[in-house]
C-alpha cells in the first residue's frame, strides 16, 4: 500500500493531465451506464408493449430530459446507441491518451533523475554494481513503471469507476438481488490478494534476472576478445543458458500465475451466473421484478466482468511497477559517500604544493591498502611512483583526486585539505591520465577537448601535437573529425595514450597525472613524448607513475611503493646507490648496467 501511494505520488506531479484524464474517465464511466441502462427499455418493450415498468431511473431521465414518450424512445434508440458509443469511445481515447502522457512524462522525468543520481555516485558506488545491473534500472525497469503508470493506473481508475456505476445500477434494480450476489465477491477479494502478492515476489525475482541477463550481455560484449582467445565461447554460452534458465523459471511462474487469474475469475464468474439465474427466476415469478428487469440486472453482472478482469490485470501490472520503482530508488536514494561539505569554498588556482599527512586508506574498510603515507611534492616537482603491480600507486592518486576518501590522515594541496574545498575545483585542477583509458565514442576533437567545448581549434592541435598524437590523427579519414568508436576501439593502445594525455594537457592544469600513461608506446614514440612532455611539465606538479623505469629517470624524485608504503625516496642514482628494491628493479630492467653493483 506504501509503495502504491509512491506511485500515484509520481503521478500527482502531473496534476492537470490528471484531472483531464480523470473527468474524461467519469465520462467514460457515465456513457457505460447509460449503455447498460438504454437496454431495458427494448427487452421491456419488445417483451409486453403493454406492460412498461418504469423502474430504470435513467430511461425516465431520458424521457424526460427530452419530453419523449416510451414508444419514441424506443424509435430514437438506435441514434441514441450511436450517441452513447460516440461519446464512450470519444472519451475513452482522451482519458487513455491523457494517462499514458502522464506515464510517459513521469518516467522521463525519473529516467533524467536516475541519471543524474548515478553519474554522481562516488567511485565505490560502482565498484560494487555491475554495468548491466545498473543499465536494466534505467531500461527495463523504468519501462515496468511507466507500464504501470501509463495503463494500468488508467485502467485501475477507469475501470473502478465502471464497476461503482455498475454496481449502483444492480442495487437500483433490486437490491436484494444484488445483495444475494455480492455475498460471493469476498471470495474473490482474498483470492486476489493472494495472486498479486504471489505476482510482486516472483515479479522482483524476474527483473533481477533480467538484469543479470544485462551484467552478462555487457561483460561478454566488452570482453568479446578476450572470450575468444581463451576459446571461451562455449563457456560463456553455457553461463549465459545458465542466466536465460534462471530467468525462464521465474518467468514461466510468472505465466503460470498470471494465465490462470483471468481464468479463474471467469469461473467465479460462471458460478456466480449460475446463482443468479437461481435466485432471479424465482423473484420473477414471486413478481419482484420484471423479466425485463432480470435482463438488465444479468447484462450489468456479466457487464462486471470486464471492469473486474481489467482491474485485477492492472493490479498485477501495478505490483510489477512497485517492484521496479524499489529497485529504482535503490539507486535514486543512495547518496554519493563523497560529497562537498556545506558551502565548501572553491580551491583557488594552485600553485601544486601537495602534502600526504600520514595517509591510510583501505577499499573495504579491512585490509588497508595504503598506510601512513606521508609525503611533499613541492610546486613544479616531477615525481615518479614506482612498485610492483598491486603495491597502491594508483590508489594514491585515487586519493588525490578525491575518488575514495582517506580513512585517516589528510591531503593537503596548497595548504588546503581536499576535503574542504570543492570537489569540482579541486578536479579542474588536475589533469589525469588514467591507467585505464577511457574514450567516448565521439569525435576526435570531442575527446581531447572533452569538458572543453569551446576550446578553438588551435589549441587543440596545439595539445595534440605536444602529445605527439598531431600526426596519426592527421592520417585518420576525417582527421580531428573522426570518430573512435565505443572506448576509442578504432585506435591503437597507444594511439589512445597519447589522446589522453592531449585530454590531459589541453586542460592546462597545475597539476598533473599520468599512470601508466605511455607504457603503450614503442620506445621511439615514448621518447619523443618524454621530450615534449618535459617542456609542459616544467611549470606544473606532475605525478607519473611508470612501470618502465626508462620513463622516469628525470624525475626530481622517484617514491618507491612498496605494500602501501613508501619504502624508498631519491633520484634514480641516489635510489641506484641504495641497494634496495629500487635497485632491484634496476638490475631487471637494465641488466647491461650493473656494473655499480657490490
Ligand atoms: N576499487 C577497488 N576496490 C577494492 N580494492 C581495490 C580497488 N582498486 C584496487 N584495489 C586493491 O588495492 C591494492 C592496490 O591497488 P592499486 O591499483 O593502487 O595498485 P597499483 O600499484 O596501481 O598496481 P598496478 O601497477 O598494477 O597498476 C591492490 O591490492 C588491489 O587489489
Ligand atoms: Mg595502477
Amino acid at each position: 500500500m506504501k509503495q502504491l501511494m509512491k506511485l500515484f505520488k509520481l503521478v500527482m506531479f502531473e496534476k492537470r493531465r490528471l484531472a483531464i484524464s480523470l473527468v474524461c474517465t467519469l465520462l467514460v464511466a457515465l456513457f457505460t451506464l447509460g449503455f447498460v441502462n438504454l437496454i431495458q427499455p427494448i427487452i421491456d418493450y419488445m417483451m409486453s408493449p403493454s406492460d412498461v415498468s418504469e423502474n430504470a431511473q435513467f430511461t425516465i431521465f431520458v424521457m424526460k430530459a427530452f419530453n419523449i414518450t416510451r414508444d419514441q424512445l424506443v424509435q430514437y434508440l438506435p441514434w441514441i446507441l450511436v450517441g452513447v458509443v460516440f461519446g464512450k469511445g470519444l472519451f475513452t481515447f482522451l482519458s487513455s491518451f491523457f494517462m499514458q502522457s502522464i506515464g510517459i512524462r513521469v518516467v522521463r522525468r525519473m529516467r533524467d533523475d536516475l541519471f543524474r543520481s548515478l553519474i554522481n555516485q562516488s567511485a565505490d558506488y560502482f565498484d560494487r554494481r555491475s554495468t548491466g545491473e545498473l543499465m536494466s534500472r534505467l531500461t527495463s525497469d523504468v519501462d515496468r513503471i511507466q507500464d504501470a503508470l501509463s495503463g494500468s493506473a488508467k485502467d485501475f481508475i477507469q475501470e473502478a469507476f465502471v464497476l461503482l456505476a455498475l454496481i449502483i445500477t444492480v442495487f437500483v434494480i433490486d437490491w436484494k438481488l444484488a445483495l444475494a450476489t455480492m455475498i460471493i465477491t469476498p471470495l474473490a477479494v482474498i483470492l486476489i490478494a493472494v495472486f498479486s502478492r504471489q505476482l510482486k515476489r516472483i515479479g522482483k525475482q524476474n527483473q533481477i534476472k533480467v538484469a543479470n541477463i544485462f551484467s552478462l550481455l555487457h561483460e561478454t560484449i566488452t570482453g568479446s576478445k578476450i572470450v575468444k582467445a581463451f576459446t571461451m565461447e562455449e563457456f560463456e554460452i553455457k553461463k549465459f543458458m545458465e542466466a536465460t534458465r534462471n530467468l525462464y523459471r521465474t518467468a514461466i511462474k510468472l505465466a503460470w500465475i498470471g494465465s490462470l487469474s483471468s481464468p479463474f475469475m471467469e469461473f467465479l464468474g460462471g458460478l456466480l451466473g449460475a446463482f443468479i439465474l437461481l435466485v432471479g427466476s424465482q423473484r420473477i415469478a414471486a413478481g419482484h421484478i420484471t423479466s425485463g428487469e432480470f435482463g438488465t440486472f444479468l447484462f450489468a453482472i456479466l457487464s462486471m466482468y470486464m471492469p473486474i478482469r481489467k482491474i485485477s490485470r492492472a493490479n498485477n501490472t501495478l505490483q510489477h511497477g512497485v517492484a521496479c520503482l524499489e529497485r529504482v530508488e535503490e539507486v535514486m536514494l543512495s547518496r554519493p559517500t563523497i560529497v562537498d561539505k556545506p558551502e565548501a569554498p572553491a580551491l583557488p588556482p594552485v600553485k601544486g604544493h601537495v602534502v600526504f599527512e600520514d595517509v591510510t586508506f583501505s577499499y573495504d574498510s579491512s585490509r588497508p591498502v595504503l598506510r601512513n603515507i606521508s609525503f611533499t611534492v613541492l610546486p613544479t616537482e616531477k615525481i615518479a611512483l614506482v612498485g610492483l603491480s598491486g603495491s597502491g600507486k594508483t590508489t594514491i592518486i585515487n586519493l588525490l583526486s578525491r575518488f575514495y576518501e582517506s580513512t585517516s590522515g589528510r591531503i593537503k594541496i596548497d595548504d588546503r585539505d581536499i576535503r574542504d574545498v570543492r570537489l569540482s575545483s579541486l578536479r579542474s585542477q588536475i589533469g589525469l591520465v588514467t591507467q585505464e583509458l577511457i574514450l567516448f565514442n565521439d569525435t576526435v576533437r570531442n575527446n581531447i577537448a572533452y569538458g572543453l567545448a569551446d576550446t578553438p581549434d588551435e589549441e587543440v592541435i596545439r595539445a595534440a601535437k605536444t602529445a605527439e598524437a598531431h600526426g596519426f590523427i592527421s592520417a585518420l579519414p576525417q582527421g580531428y573529425d573522426t570518430k573512435i568508436g565505443e572506448k576509442g576501439g578504432l585506435l591503437s593502445s597507444g594511439q589512445k595514450q597519447r589522446l589522453s594525455i592531449a585530454r590531459a594537457l589541453l586542460k592546462d592544469p597545475p597539476i598533473l597525472i599520468l599512470d601508466e600513461a605511455t607504457s603503450a608506446l614503442d620506445a621511439e614514440s615514448e621518447q619523443q613524448i618524454q621530450i615534449a612532455l618535459a617542456n609542459v611539465m616544467k611549470d606544473r606538479t606532475t605525478i607519473v607513475i611508470a612501470h618502465r623505469l626508462s620513463t622516469i629517470r628525470n624525475a626530481d624524485r622517484i617514491f618507491v611503493i612498496d605494500k602501501g608504503t613508501i619504502a624508498e625516496i631519491g633520484t634514480h642514482e641516489e635510489l641506484v646507490q641504495q641497494n634496495g628494491i629500487y635497485r632491484k628493479l634496476s638490475d631487471l630492467q637494465f641488466p647491461e648496467k650493473k656494473e655499480g653493483s657490490p
